[in-house]
């Protein structure tokens, strides 16, 4: 649900949204919200 932040992860590429916020993300390294992020096209995340 968007809100103990344990599923922080760092997105090596492509772009994600956040469902919540409706923000989008495409910058590598950025540190994501796995349940609430959405993919745009093919992603890849550091898990
Ligand atoms: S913020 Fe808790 S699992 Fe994603």
């Amino acid at each position: 649900m968007g809100i103990c932040h344990t599923c922080l992860c760092s997105l090596e590429s492509g772009a994600v949204k956040n469902l919540q916020t409706g923000e989008i993300t495409d910058q590598a390294g950025a540190m994501i919200q796995i349940c609430v992020s959405a993919p745009v096209g093919d992603v890849s995340v550091d898990l």
